[in-house]
């Protein structure tokens, strides 16, 4: 996949209409996280530095489902974006329109301007060509470096891009640089962690990855359908009887291309699912009747920490366990210490285990952590995200 990257656009006295993913959480007004914020602002900061140049930025936040509704509205957002890019950014009275037309064209070099939000039009989830036409009148040039929603053919998002020189910005050619070797060809021996709560979502991740990887470890709440089909007994704990032919079919696979599964061989269980439910440590792979599996247990840790400690790629997708409830967070929690203590190149993606690294204040210790939730795992399975296909050369 080669693309496009904003190094080869003359962006001199250009107005460049930029698309970013500032969809981020919001608390009483004030933006919670900004990671994604200032994932963008490499390319942001590099286009301003240019001589001549004037931005139009647009983003989504948030499904305000094709209407325009001030909850959703970009001006929290603004504000947040203004502070960290350290220059006035003005927010747009619309999407498009012949208002927003001169507020565009009023544009002089170094200003910026943000446009309300994409998705107060249907059109741009419908990607409609007039309304993606109307997006591309707003810039000489057209940067996409919201990877968080490259898996959406939306107007922002594929439309504008064929009406204008379309280019990648740095964060969608970072977080391509990091996961694409994973597909076709990393450094070996590849490690995938594979967790979450289901194996219906997560099915597609694990049949691409064993393509590649030389050992797959399987956690979280989707690891007890594994383990039934194993003929193991799992309790009260979560399992899609709908999927054990399909985790049947898989571990069949694995087991034909000599990858190595690393299932859970302990558990952290509970008789319930609540915060407060106390742990019960069980020291076997089998789980008793009338208990549940929340976490993985010290042995599975250990045989994780065992699998990373010569690995040269990992890519951790999923927590382990419960993490969001203390007595259920250990094994997620020791599986991103390893992480962090690898030398390998670690990849994390997908926003629970995204959250997990930045609960335990890992981040930086983590090679590539993805700003994609859905649009990492989608790339993971090895699909065709529209959003990057549009800059392809
Ligand atoms: C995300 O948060 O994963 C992206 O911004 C995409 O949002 P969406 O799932 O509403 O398209």
């Amino acid at each position: 996949m080669v693309l496009n990257t904003i190094r080869e656009a003359d962006l001199k006295n250009k107005r460049v209409l930029i698309r970013v993913d500032f969809n981020v959480p919001l608390k009483d007004g004030k933006v919670t996280d900004a990671t994604r914020i200032v994932a963008a602002l490499p390319t942001i900061k590099y286009i301003l530095d240019q001589p001549g140049t004037s931005l139009v930025v647009m983003s989504h936040f948030g499904r305000p489902k094709g209407k325009k509704n001030p909850d959703f509205s970009m001006i929290p957002v603004g504000k947040k974006f203004e502070e960290l890019l350290g220059r006035k950014v003005k927010v747009a009275s619309d999407v498009i329109g012949p208002e927003v037309k001169k507020e565009v064209e009023a544009l002089k070099p170094g200003e910026v301007l943000l446009l309300e939000n994409c998705r107060f039009y249907p059109d741009e989830e419908e990607n409609n060509p007039s309304f993606a036409k109307e997006l591309a009148s707003f810039g000489d040039i057209y940067v996409n470096d919201a990877f968080g929603t490259a898996h959406r053919a939306h107007a922002s998002t594929e439309g504008v891009a064929h009406y204008l020189p379309a280019y990648a910005g740095f964060l969608i050619e970072k977080e391509v640089k990091f996961m694409a070797p994973l597909l076709e060809n990393p450094e070996k021996p590849f490690v995938a962690i594979i967790g979450g709560s289901k194996v219906s979502s997560k099915i597609s991740v694990l049949e691409s990855l064993v393509k590649t990887c030389n050992t797959i470890v399987i956690g979280g709440g989707m690891a007890y359908t594994f383990l039934k089909v194993q003929g193991h007994s799992i309790g009260k704990s979560l399992v899609e009887d709908d999927f054990l032919d399909t985790a049947k079919n898989f571990l069949a696979a694995a087991k034909a291309k000599k990858v190595n599964v690393i299932l859970p061989v302990d558990h952290i269980c509970a008789e319930a699912f609540a915060e407060d439910a106390k742990p019960v440590a069980v020291d076997s792979v089998d789980i008793p009747e009338n208990l549940m599996g929340m976490d993985i247990g010290p042995k599975t840790t250990k045989l994780i920490v065992d699998a990373l400690s010569d690995a040269k790629s990992v890519v951790w997708n999923g927590p382990m366990g419960v993490f969001e409830f203390a007595s259920f967070a250990k094994g997620t929690e020791a599986v991103a210490k390893a992480l962090a203590a690898s030398k390998a190149i670690t990849v994390v993606g997908g926003g629970d285990s995204v959250a997990a690294i930045n609960k335990f204040g890992l981040a930086d210790k983590i090679s590539h952590v993805s700003t994609g939730g859905g649009a990492s795992l989608e790339f993971l399975e090895g699909k065709t995200l529209p959003g990057i296909k549009a800059l392809e050369k």
